[in-house]
């Protein structure tokens, strides 16, 4: 199978690169074709026309895409360009050589109102310019391309910056960290997402799915976790999102129930709690 992965120095595509080349390893019939803006601006649609139209992808992995939340509200242009446009780009390309197309998408598309895990059938209604844009570009996917899988995920951490090693980093520099603690979701290791993304690309399961590790907390319970885990102490302060008050307006609770994978037997997220143990091993 030849699976074009865009966005390959972000967190997830390293982490899917590390994966398929262990997968080859393993005598599993995989191709990699690996990109990032210098070499694929998923923005061009000649540039990416042409590339998957010569390197004829079984697959294009989306995993590119304009994540600076609070920078996408006075930002707008490049948060479409890149979210919405490049995703349809990708899948138009795709469509047009018979080949399947995974887009990764956010919980930031759900207004986070409610209290109850979030399942695929849910109505999307976001509230920022980035969660607009992914709702778009998920959109555009779903209406260019049958073949197409949209996984929503949250809060990921792997190799670069997120907020696991902002934490880390913090404590190392200051006495007392102030944490948000009235947003839920679920922190979701790069494993667990890249592992299900190779699972669900080689079956014809199309359609929505919901892919986060299990179990819910609050960014100053994963704050609390996270320095725990590694023996660190020092005061961490609960705070609201209103004191913090930043430009993008977030989803209260956003937790995202993996209801669909489940259904097909492709849901081997683990706990939160476990995948966040193992990272911590490494870092
Ligand atoms: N991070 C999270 O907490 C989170 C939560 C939910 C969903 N997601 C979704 O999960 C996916 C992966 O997230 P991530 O954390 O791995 O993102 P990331 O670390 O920000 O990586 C995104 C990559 O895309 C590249 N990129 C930006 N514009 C591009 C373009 N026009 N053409 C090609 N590549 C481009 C970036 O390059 P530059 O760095 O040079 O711009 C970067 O290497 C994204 O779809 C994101 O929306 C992330």
């Amino acid at each position: 199978m030849k699976i074009l992965v865009t966005g390959c120095r972000g967190q997830l595509g390293q982490e899917l690169y590390r994966q398929i080349e262990a997968r080859k390893q393993a005598r599993e019939e995989f191709h990699l074709l690996a990109s990032d803006v210098d070499t694929l601006d998923i923005t061009d649609a000649i540039q990416v026309e042409n590339m998957v139209k010569r390197e004829k992808p079984d697959v294009i992995i989306n995993t590119a895409a304009y994540t600076k939340v609070d920078a996408c509200e006075t930002d707008e242009q490049t948060a479409f360009r890149v979210n919405a446009l490049g995703a349809r780009n990708l899948a138009v390309a795709a469509y047009n050589i018979g080949a399947k197309i995974l887009q990764v998408s956010t919980d930031y598309v759900f207004d986070g109102t409610g209290n109850t895990p979030l399942r695929e059938y849910d109505p999307v209604n976001p509230q920022s310019v980035y969660g607009k844009s992914k709702a778009l570009g998920e959109q555009l996917v779903m209406t260019t391309n049958p073949r197409h899988f949209i996984l929503r995920t949250a809060w990921l951490y792997g190799e670069g910056s997120n907020f696991v090693r902002t934490i880390l980093k913090l404590a190392a520099e200051r006495d007392e960290l102030k944490v948000i603690n009235d947003q839920v979701g679920t922190p979701t290791s790069t494993v667990d997402l890249a592992r299900c993304i190779l699972d669900l690309i080689q079956t014809e399961h199309y359609g929505i799915y919901h892919g986060t590790c299990q179990g819910e907390c609050t960014w100053y319970q994963f704050a609390k976790r996270i320095l725990a885990l590694k023996g660190i102490k020092i005061k961490v302060k609960p705070v609201s999102t209103e004191e913090l008050n930043l430009p993008a307006k977030r989803p209260a609770y956003s937790v995202l129930e993996n209801f669909m994978l489940d259904m097909v037997g492709l849901d081997r997220f683990r706990r939160w709690e476990e995948a966040l143990a193992e990272y911590l091993r490494g870092e």
